[in-house]
This record gives C-alpha cells, sequence and structure tokens, in this order.
C-alpha cells in the first residue's frame, strides 16, 4: 500500500487544525491525500494551517468556531459537509487546559468540561448523523493520559478526558455494527502551545516530564500523535475499535 495516497479522494474534519496536534494532524492527512476542513476558534492561525496544505498543493478550508458552543460545533459540521460533501474521517482534538489555580473556579470548570466533553459531544451529534446517511465513517477523539489516569492533569480537565474516553467507548459499542469506527488518542506530553510552561522551564517540570517518557527521556512531538490518528483512521486499522490508545513515550507505565 502507497501510504501517501491513503487518504486521497477521502475528508478530513480536523478540529484544533490552528496549532500543535491538530494542525500536525491536518498536514498529515492532507499530505497523504486527504481533503481537510480545519476547524478552530483561532482565526488566523487556522488560515496558516490551510495556507501552509495549499502551498504543498494539498485541499483544505479554514473555519471558524467556537466548539464550546453546540451552535457554533452544528454550523462547522455543515460548512465542512457544505464544501466537500461528507466526512469520512472526524478528528475531535480542539481542547484547553484545566484550571490548576482552583479546582473548584466553576467558570473555569465550566469552560473546559464545555470544551474538552462537551465540544466533542457537539461535533458527534452531527458527524455521526452525517456518517449514518453516508454508511460509514471513522471518528477518533483526543482525550489525554488524564483520560486514563487520575495522577496528571487537573481535576477538570481529568473529568473531561475521562468523559471523552468513555463517550468514545459508548459510541463504538451504539455505532459500530453501523459502519462507524470510533477510538480515542491519549497522547503524553506533546510539546505544543498547550505545554509552553513545560517547555519554559529550564528544571523540575521539564525534568519530571522527561523522565517520565521512558523511550525518549523527550517530550513527544505533534507529529507522534498525527501519526497514530491517521493510522486509527485508516483501513489499516479496520479492526480496530473502541479502545482508548496511549500515545505516550511509556509515560502510563
Ligand atoms: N500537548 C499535550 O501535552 C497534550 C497532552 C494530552 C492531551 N492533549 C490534548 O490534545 C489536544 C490538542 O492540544 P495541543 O497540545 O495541540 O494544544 P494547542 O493549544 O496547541 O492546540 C489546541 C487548539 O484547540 C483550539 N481551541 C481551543 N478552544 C477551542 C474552541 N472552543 N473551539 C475551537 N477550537 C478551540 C486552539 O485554538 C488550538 O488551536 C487537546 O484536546 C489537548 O487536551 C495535549
Amino acid at each position: 500500500m502507497d501510504l501517501n495516497t491513503e487518504f486521497a479522494g477521502h475528508v478530513a474534519f480536523v478540529s484544533g487544525a490552528a496549532s500543535g496536534i491538530g494542525r500536525a494532524t491536518a498536514l498529515l492527512f492532507a499530505e497523504r491525500g486527504a481533503k481537510v476542513a480545519c476547524i478552530d476558534i483561532a482565526t488566523k492561525l487556522c488560515k496558516q494551517t490551510t495556507d501552509a496544505i495549499h502551498e504543498a498543493g494539498g485541499e483544505a478550508i479554514a473555519i471558524t468556531a467556537d466548539l464550546g458552543d453546540a451552535a457554533e460545533a452544528a454550523r462547522a459540521v455543515a460548512d465542512a459537509i457544505g464544501a466537500y460533501g461528507r466526512i469520512d474521517h472526524a478528528f475531535n482534538n480542539a481542547g484547553i487546559t484545566g484550571s490548576h489555580e482552583d479546582p473548584f473556579d466553576l467558570e473555569r470548570v465550566e469552560r473546559t468540561v464545555g470544551v474538552d466533553l462537551m465540544g466533542v459531544i457537539y461535533c458527534m451529534k452531527h458527524q455521526v448523523a452525517a456518517m449514518l446517511d453516508q454508511c460509514g465513517g471513522t471518528i477518533v477523539n483526543t482525550a489525554s493520559i488524564a483520560g486514563i489516569s487520575g495522577s496528571v492533569g487537573a481535576l477538570d480537565y481529568t473529568a473531561a478526558k475521562h468523559g471523552v474516553v468513555g463517550l468514545s467507548g459508548a459510541a463504538a459499542r451504539k455505532y459500530g455494527a453501523r459502519g462507524i469506527r470510533v477510538n480515542t488518542v491519549c497522547p503524553g506530553v506533546i510539546r505544543t502551545g498547550m505545554t509552553g510552561e513545560v517547555e519554559d522551564d529550564t528544571g523540575q517540570l521539564k525534568e519530571i516530564f522527561s523522565r517520565l517518557s521512558p523511550i525518549t527521556g523527550k517530550l513527544g512531538d505533534p507529529v507522534d500523535i498525527a501519526e497514530a490518528v491517521l493510522f486509527l483512521s485508516s483501513e489499516r486499522a479496520k479492526f480496530i475499535h473502541g479502545v482508548a490508545l496511549p500515545v505516550d513515550g511509556g509515560f502510563s507505565i
């Protein structure tokens, strides 16, 4: 199989595509032949992602939406389908960090859960409907190692990411027999905007996170997650369904 054309003619929906993991995944989908709907709240940065895809000869559109809002998420899915006619592969990845300072700062907690969990549900509602109509598709949701362990991440973030793992498993059970394959990717500590504070730290924090990725002793790169997402979205993973896959350099050992 030629990996470079693996997704030729397919349509991918990638949220959080303006930066980090989402951006790397949008670029990789495009490189391997997919038309990519890039969704993000950050309009300018998202446009930079689609510009990079166009410069490399690929096809993509940028859609601005706050996915923590049900109506905007519905519009984002509708716009993607309006542009390309279908969604073969959804990657629900947009996210924010939780409230580290005050775990019960309710306004902040509601926003974290609103984007990191409800945002995935809002998108899936319309993606699943479209995939049922077109008789199939794949969904990969981004959780975190904080979605499979209580020992990393803020309370609200951990709760939301456990929710994503549970949601994805339940959706896999419900829709698998109707042709929708659903999995979750659980990144370890990856070098992105979200982990800026780890990168800036010259001492303890960086040391701890590096030590906890035993395979490299380093933080992961966004493309490490992108490769896992493309694999889970591909026919090569046709027998993988309902799993929460850690991609963390061994962090979760
Ligand atoms: N970086 C890590 O170490 C790490 C580890 C585990 C899980 N994750 C998860 O990976 C995903 C991607 O994060 P990243 O590390 O690439 O961070 P990032 O900050 O680089 O990217 C997140 C993207 O989501 C977008 N976004 C935020 N709120 C949004 C909203 N309401 N609507 C639409 N878009 C919104 C941001 O604008 C940004 O482009 C997140 O779900 C995050 O929780 C990251």
